[in-house]
């Protein structure tokens, strides 16, 4: 009998961006649930840590040197989670930068950094690992977008357009796929508090960033990693497609 506890034993999930914050909790949740777990990302330390922490609570775990905008890496990432974990079936497009900054006298440097690492990398993830979840029928993709995907504001224009991109993506595919037992699902955070306002390259954007999650009890990792692991724990025939998850006190 399938333990309630462990409502993902014996499915394979990958998660992206696995070496802080969401992705990092993300993992954390999947493998605690009883899922084996591929973890990417480019800070190799990182990810042995949490692997050696994962393994140390029982799991199944395969750290993987992904870097999201090099398609033949994500291609490369999903064909050995699939070899030595046998099989995939969950995707947790997560992966992302978060450079905001006025468009005025902006460093495209930053946008192309932006796009690559948060739309055409969840673009080549989903690429590398859609066609097999179709042919078994079955499959969970969740793209972490935001707020920011549904909410355009001054200083945030480009990191809005990458997340809206994410949106417009994840929506035409759950029309193209869901029909073959495929879900797509999108969360969508408000602030938390992660390592994502650290590379912020314009200081007025960076200052404001961090005053605006100051002001309020910005959420945890952990708070996301429980809406990602409620979507793709429903019983197969329940796709929760959307999750708008912000702090109680952000207005916007
Ligand atoms: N924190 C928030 O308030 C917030 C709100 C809404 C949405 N989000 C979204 O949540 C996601 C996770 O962000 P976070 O807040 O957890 O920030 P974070 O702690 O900075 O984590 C970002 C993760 O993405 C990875 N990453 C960045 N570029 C990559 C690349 N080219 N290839 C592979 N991995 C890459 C980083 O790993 P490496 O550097 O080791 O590669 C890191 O693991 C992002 O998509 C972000 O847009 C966050």
């Amino acid at each position: 009998m399938s333990d309630p506890a462990r409502p993902l034993q014996g499915k394979v999930a990958l998660v992206t961006g696995a070496s802080s914050g969401i992705g990092e909790a993300t993992a954390e949740a999947l493998a605690a649930a009883g899922a084996a777990v591929a973890i990417g990302a480019r800070r190799k330390d990182r990810l042995d840590d949490l692997a050696g922490r994962l393994r140390a609570d029982g799991a199944t775990v395969l750290a993987l040197d992904l870097d999201v905008t090099d398609e033949q890496a994500c291609a490369a990432a999903v064909e050995r989670t699939r070899a030595e974990l046998g099989g995939l079936d969950v995707l947790v497009n997560n992966a992302g930068v978060m450079l905001l900054g006025t468009i005025v006298g902006a460093d495209p440097e930053d946008w192309r950094r932006m796009l690559t690492t948060n739309v055409l990398g969840v673009m080549y993830m989903t690429h590398a690992a859609i066609d097999g979840m179709v042919e078994q029928g079955s499959g969970d993709v969740v793209n972490v977008s935001s707020v920011a995907g549904r909410v355009a504001r001054k200083g945030a224009g480009v990191y809005n357009a990458s997340k809206w991109a994410v949106n417009a993506f994840s929506e035409s595919l759950r029309q193209e796929v869901t029909g073959r037992g495929v879900r797509i699902g999108l969360v969508e955070p408000g602030a938390v508090t992660t390592e994502l306002t650290d590379h912020i390259t314009q200081p007025a954007a960076k200052e404001a960033s961090l005053k605006a999650h100051a002001s309020m009890t910005a959420l945890r990792a952990e708070d996301i990693a429980r809406a990602v692991l409620y979507m793709v724990s429903q019983p197969a025939h329940v796709a929760v497609n959307e999750m708008l998850v912000r702090p109680t006190d952000q207005e916007r």
